[in-house]
């Protein structure tokens, strides 16, 4: 797919802690990419999510994204950024229904619980979430995929919790995501035995 749309990440050193997790690290993800970081317990995969969401930030590096220089102009990722970090992200009292309108106020329920229908929760709808499994609630943040419109997805761990059909489902998802011309960053601790297109970053040393 023809786009311009591009995330570069230039030399970036990020410390935590003390402890240096990467130094003089750089990479490119462009429109239509699914980028997959792993690397073991502590590698860093979560803070370099953190640092690209621009919750943490880093000692020394750039960001650019759609040519703009991300120090200075957070606000063009922001508006395409949709982040899921590796725990399920969920208000354990609201409802499966109430989780999902908190983050889309203007989705209707109808949408709500399409989207719910796609990652197989939709009978739980009306369920407060502290009700579910790691995995179903795992579920309702995955569900956010299925309302979102912006272009930059960084997943952190998307599927750990998720049984053999969750993943599937969640695989086509990425792989349709890319086709429309979106960018996935995603991480895992263990190889994925999957048949994702997806371009590899090791993050162990
Ligand atoms: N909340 C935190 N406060 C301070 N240091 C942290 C925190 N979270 C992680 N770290 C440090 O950053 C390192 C990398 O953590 P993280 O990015 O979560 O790794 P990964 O996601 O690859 O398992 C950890 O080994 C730890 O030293
Ligand atoms: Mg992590």
């Amino acid at each position: 797919m023809q786009s311009t749309l591009t995330l570069s990440v230039s030399n970036l050193l990020i410390e935590r802690a003390e402890r240096l997790l990467c130094k003089d690290l750089s990479f490119e993800i462009h429109a239509g990419e699914i980028v997959h970081i792993v690397g073991e317990n502590g590698a860093g995969k979560s803070s370099l999510l953190k640092v690209i969401a621009g919750v943490l930030s880093p000692l020394e590096g750039e960001l650019f994204f759609a040519g703009e220089r991300i120090t200075a102009h957070r606000d063009v990722l922001q508006a395409q950024l949709c982040y899921l970090g590796h725990l399920a992200g969920v208000k354990s009292s609201f409802t499966v229904i109430e989780n999902l309108a908190l983050h889309f106020p203007a989705a209707t329920e109808v949408q709500i619980l399409a989207a719910l229908r796609s990652v197989n929760i939709e009978k739980y709808a009306t369920t407060p979430a502290y009700q579910l499994s790691a995995g179903q609630q795992k579920r309702i943040g995955l569900a956010r995929l299925w309302l979102t419109n912006k272009k930059v997805w960084l997943l952190d761990e998307p599927f750990t919790a998720l049984d053999t059909k969750g993943v599937t489902v969640l695989e086509e998802k990425l792989q349709q995501h890319a086709e429309l011309g979106g960018m996935t960053l995603l991480t895992t601790h263990q190889k994925l035995n999957s048949t994702l297109h997806a371009r590899e970053l090791s993050l162990d040393s």
